[in-house]
């Protein structure tokens, strides 16, 4: 049982937070009367050595130390005896607890937020650096249209910038004070805690003790930021794998981000890509067994609440191996521009043939019809669309005329989706002035 109760093998990584919020709770408790100021000093003193030990890695756990608070104030008493005692006074491990995650938690934000920002930082840089390189663009996994390579990237790294954004919004929720909170019914020795707030930095202290203490929306919100980042990021990686096979031959992943096959010497393999693929799944699950966990709670804590965090600590592990090795994978990325070129063909510009004659003053529908039209009768022929000749083109509208050939142009053609938001140069151009404005504003 003390095996199945003790939560220390990993709560440990709070040993930190957990000296920090101690530290101010007894200046909470000087301002009450219920410390001395000498008393204050001698807890700071030890709390000190204390996590000078874990510092050091010099820290001894007692097999009765069943986490993190009762280890670090066990070690205490040892070095400072019986004020160590006084430490507690009016604070329950309760309060305590999550006042020390929502501290690691919102560090750890500002960690993944950097990460993260130096991901679509690479993404953006290699956009600029290859926005003119044309490829296709599919829908249903189908030629579409030919868009800039460029403007792939952006796709993805525009959704990593709303990550990012709300990322900054779950710890804005993370970041108010549950200390002061007690066990449940709040603390009844005048601790002030607008102190508390102040000593650790919080930006607004919980309305409510019960809630406070029990409460655990903003792991929730973490663990559902971090599952909808890896599904951007699993996308990317479902993409870049597609373009990575022979049958595409687009990209290549640098030798350092995948693996060779045991059996096949001709393998490579985008190992790097299907990770990321399925560390999502791993990531949800633990979105969704912590939601599981809380939904049948009676009012406020139970020991139930203890597995909220190796969640956390599981997630943020993944959410940063991962954000870095994608910023390596984009970083060190080959591409094939000649296959690119070479994969882009001229039904793709069925569409801009319908264009062609709205801008002749058909209206779309019928432009619509006609451009099946000659899509069907290239087919039927065996040809390219860009091989059917002007006649044979006039019989299916008069409005066609010589400069249609300007059509077939794939730079040409791109250039034409000049609207705010589309793959011309100009927009694409905006779109990266508009992701570094944001970057510059971190
Ligand atoms: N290790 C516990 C946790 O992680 C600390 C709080 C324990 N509180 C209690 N009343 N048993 O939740």
């Amino acid at each position: 049982m003390e095996k199945f109760n003790s939560s220390i093998t990993y709560d440990r990584h709070l040993w930190e937070v957990d000296v920090q919020g101690s530290k101010a709770y007894s200046r909470g408790l000087e301002k009450a009367g219920l410390l001395t100021k000498a008393e204050v000093d001698q807890i700071h003193h030890g709390l000190d050595k204390v996590a000078e030990e874990w510092a050091q890695d010099t820290f001894k756990l007692n097999p009765n130390d069943e986490d993190i608070h009762t280890a670090n104030e066990r070690r205490l008493k040892e070095l400072i005896g019986e004020t160590a005692g006084k430490l507690h006074t009016g604070r329950s491990r309760n309060d305590q607890v999550v006042t020390d995650l929502r501290l690691w938690m919102r560090q750890n934000c500002w960690t993944l937020s950097a990460l993260l920002w130096g991901l679509i930082r690479t993404m953006v840089d290699r956009a600029e650096a290859e926005r003119d390189i044309l490829f296709p663009g599919y829908t249903h996994l189908q030629r579409a249209q030919p868009i800039r390579w460029s403007h792939w990237i952006l796709s993805h790294a525009v959704a990593l910038t709303r990550d990012s954004e709300r990322l900054l919004e779950v710890q804005k929720r993370i970041n108010v004070l549950p200390l002061g909170s007690g066990a449940i019914a709040g603390n009844p020795l005048g601790v002030d805690r607008e102190l508390l707030r102040a000593e650790l930095n919080f930006g607004a202290i919980t309305l409510n003790s019960m809630d406070a203490t029990s409460e655990r929306d903003f792991v929730a919100e973490f663990l559902f930021w971090a599952s909808l980042c890896m599904t951007h990021l699993s996308r990317m990686a479902e993409d870049l794998i597609l373009y990575s096979t022979k049958e595409f031959s687009f990209v290549q992943l640098s030798d350092a981000y995948s693996t060779g096959s045991s059996l096949m010497p001709q393998k490579k393999n985008p190992d790097s890509l299907e990770l990321i693929r399925s560390k999502a799944g791993r990531v949800f699950g633990r979105c969704a067994g912590l939601l599981m966990t809380l939904k049948g709670l009676p009012s406020t804590y139970n020991k139930d609440l203890q597995e909220d965090k190796e969640a956390v600590f599981e997630v943020s592990d993944t959410m940063s191996a991962v954000l870095q090795v994608a910023t390596g994978i984009i970083s060190t990325l080959q591409i094939h521009p000649e296959n690119m070129a070479r994969a882009l063909s001229p039904d793709m510009l069925a569409t801009d043939l319908a264009y062609y004659l709205v801008r002749k003053g058909m209206p779309f529908r019928q432009a619509h019809e006609a451009s099946g039209k000659a899509v069907f009768m290239a087919e039927t022929k065996g040809v390219a669309l860009n091989q059917l000749s002007l006649q044979e083109l006039q019989t299916i509208s008069p409005l066609f005329s010589g400069d249609v050939s300007h059509v077939w142009d794939y730079g040409h053609s791109v250039e034409q989706y000049a609207a705010l938001g589309g793959t011309a140069r100009s927009s694409v151009d905006w779109q990266i002035s508009q992701v570094r404005a944001l970057l510059r504003a971190q």
